[in-house]
């Protein structure tokens, strides 16, 4: 039986679903590495768990290390190591260096990390991309505008979330940057004006085998630039959309390059959210690729649009090299609920008007609401306070159960 070590950070919503997914596959011996103490472990998933180890911090792989040693000790050889987390990926990749466990290595999990290294390897392998470059000094960071102009992207080097990310239009905005260093590099890009997409890969051994996408409605970076913006996912009905099927070509080379000579191995068998470009002219640009299972609730999604649990299939796949494509049926969608900007340092939700309205609104293309509460500190990021997520039948159905959301759901600060 293969034995499967998860690293679970904390035992929360999306993280437990993980791990149930896993508690719950036949065949294999599962162990958990956590920040939480195994009381936190719910306790229906308890008896399937062989070994917990908790660790004061997971992103730290010395402490990973320690941890599988002493996972192995007391119950046997690591087969695979999985986290979902994207700052996880490098740590992990260097404990089973150090371990000698299957899968993506530290210098294949860097390409995906690393925003300029994975530029560098895909430009190579002729996939197209923005034009981009790693700054050190302000003196880069101007000479690369010298060369593409304004407006342009600067963001850190492994970024998440959109954090620290901004277009700078001119010469005064670029100075307001603090200035990159060597410790702290800044990428910086031409901008791309552009629909967002994403593309998820399950590939088998580097062997593309299905595919699903989405689309980003505004961009995450416009949400954040424009703050009464809330931000949607769509998950078409259409999975055979020409602009989608015209992309995969471009997603099998640019996966083919970033797992490079570890594409055969188990470190090739992974489910990836790849963030695409499609300019007005149809042409696109791959911007970035995370080598883990897909956020802001694709996962779900993806099990409505498919039926199919993906949280279970990615545990399969994971374990077995296992993955049973599925057809697609219907669309989905997400949206988040944010407050409108104008409310200064306003740090609380204290008003939260139209749910009921939404929810009779939605009808039966509502599946899940975490709705937003009095009280709940303000968000900082795209996320906002709170989501709905929707399906429906046709890919208009649920554009318009999103914007019914989107309107009727209005958050103050105060
Ligand atoms: N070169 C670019 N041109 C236009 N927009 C960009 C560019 N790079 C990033 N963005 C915007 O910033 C967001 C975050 O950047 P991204 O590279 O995806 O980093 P992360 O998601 O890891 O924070 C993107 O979703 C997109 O909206
Ligand atoms: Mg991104």
């Amino acid at each position: 039986m293969p034995h499967i070590v998860f690293i679970a950070t904390h035992f929360l919503g999306n993280t437990n679903r993980y791990v149930k997914a896993f508690t719950e596959l036949e065949g294999i011996t599962f162990s958990v590495i956590s920040c939480d103490p195994s009381s936190s472990i719910p306790p229906s998933m308890r008896p399937r768990i062989a070994a917990h180890y908790r660790v004061a911090d997971c992103m730290d792989s010395a402490q990973l290390i320690e941890a599988l040693r002493a996972i192995a000790g007391s119950i046997g050889r690591v087969d695979r190591l999985a986290g979902f987390l994207e700052e996880l990926q490098v740590p992990m990749a260097e404990a089973r260096d150090a371990l000698g466990i299957e899968g993506l290595t530290t210098e294949t999990a860097r390409r995906f990390r690393d925003k300029d290294r994975m530029k560098e390897v895909l430009r190579a392998a002729n996939v197209p991309v923005a034009g981009s470059a790693l700054a050190t000094t302000r003196a880069e960071l101007e000479a690369f505008v010298g060369r593409v102009g304004y407006p342009v992207i600067v963001k850190p080097r492994a970024g998440l979330g959109t954090r620290a990310t901004y277009r700078v239009t001119n010469a005064e905005e670029l100075a307001a940057i603090p200035a990159p260093t060597a410790g702290a590099p800044l990428q910086i890009e031409e901008f791309v004006r552009a629909r967002e997409h994403t593309c998820e890969t399950v590939t088998v051994r580097g062997k593309p085998v299905w595919r699903s996408g989405t689309r980003y409605f505004p961009s995450p970076l416009e949400v954040l630039e424009t703050p009464w913006i809330q931000y949607a996912v769509l998950l078409p009905r259409e999975d055979d959309d020409v602009t989608w099927g015209d992309f995969h070509v471009t997603n099998g080379a640019a996966l083919a390059a970033l797992f490079g000579d570890q594409a055969h191995t188990a470190a090739g068998t992974a489910l990836t959210h790849m963030e695409w470009f499609l300019r007005e002219d149809g042409t696109h640009l791959v911007n970035e690729v995370g080598v883990r299972p897909p956020g802001v609730h694709i996962m779900p999604m993806m099990g409505l649009t498919h039926e199919t649990d993906m949280f279970a299939d990615w545990a399969r796949l994971v374990a077995f090299d296992e993955f049973t494509p599925k057809p697609r049926t219907c669309a989905a969608g997400a949206c988040f609920f944010r407050g409108p900007p104008g409310q200064g340092t306003a740090k609380r939700v204290v008003e939260v008007k139209g749910l009921e309205t939404a929810i009779e609104l939605c009808g039966d293309a509502l599946i899940h609401m975490k709705t937003p509460k009095i009280g709940d500190a303000r968000a900082t990021g795209y996320e906002g306070e709170g989501y709905a997520i929707v399906k429906h039948a046709t890919t208009d159905g649920v554009k318009h159960a999103l914007r019914t959301l989107i309107e009727n759901v209005q958050i103050r600060y105060g």
